[in-house]
């Protein structure tokens, strides 16, 4: 497994103590690839969501390994870990996370200031960012000038910048209409296609299924299935 490019292995997660604890995920083992996308289905509270913050190292296993790019990351220090995510991993939310106050254009400098401070061309690049996903008349609007599928497209802008490898996406186009829907799994699939990038996406949308290498079901903290997609 550490030979994977982004990896779980025998990984359990609970939370709470004593009676009141939920085990979010059991021996859960999975590895992803670059230029994959990879479909995570399963019903509420299966751990979906927990799978990705683990993968993303926004938590740590209480048992097991998660290797991100061939390094353990549970071994690592806060601080390491917090550098392995800040270089490596992006995520997309269902409710976009946009600053409401920022125009789209400093949305997406913000995510570059967090990644890489030195960038001299931060707003050049966010420009850059927001023509490659059409939003080139929109560069000034605030977020609620928006429609959901433009936030949401802004928010893809920001999570590429820095230009990290892994995408993370938790339900991106529940809160869509279909048209908008599709367009986000067109851009994201392009992002497999063209970049190369691991993109995991948790979805209950079954749009997903035609875009994604790949099925994984979840069930009560455990991979109940996975199936290549042919
Ligand atoms: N921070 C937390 N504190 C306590 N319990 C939690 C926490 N996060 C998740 N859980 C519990 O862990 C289990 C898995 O939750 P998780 O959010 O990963 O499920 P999910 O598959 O994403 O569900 P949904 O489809 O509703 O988003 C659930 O029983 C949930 O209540
Ligand atoms: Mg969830």
């Amino acid at each position: 497994m550490p030979n994977d490019f982004l990896a779980v292995e025998g990984a359990s997660v609970s939370f709470g103590k004593a009676q009141a604890r939920v085990c979010a995920l059991r021996d859960v083992c999975l590895a992803f690839q670059p230029g994959t996308l990879s479909l995570v289905m399963g019903p509420s509270g299966s751990g979906k969501t927990t799978l990705l913050s683990l993968l993303g190292c926004l938590l740590s296993p209480d048992d097991g390994s998660v290797f991100v790019d061939g390094v353990a990351v549970n071994r690592l220090s806060e601080a390491e870990r917090t550098v392995v995510r800040q270089k490596k991993i992006s995520f997309i939310f269902q409710a976009f996370r946009l600053f409401h106050s920022l125009s789209a254009l400093d949305n997406v400098a913000l995510g570059l200031e967090i990644r890489d401070p030195a960038a001299s061309r931060r707003r050049e690049m966010a420009r850059d960012l927001l023509l490659q996903l059409d939003l080139g008349d929109k560069l000034h609007q605030e977020p609620n000038a928006l429609s959901p599928g433009e936030k949401q497209r802004v928010a893809i802008a920001r999570a590429l910048a820095g230009n990290p490898p892994i995408l993370l996406a938790d339900e991106p186009t529940a809160s869509l209409d279909a048209e908008a829907g599709r367009n986000i799994c067109q851009i994201l699939r392009g992002q497999v296609d063209e970049q190369g990038r691991t993109v995991i996406v948790v979805s209950h949308d079954p749009r997903w299924e035609r875009f994604a290498d790949r099925t994984i079901t979840l069930c009560d903290g455990r991979v109940e299935e996975e199936v290549a997609v042919p």
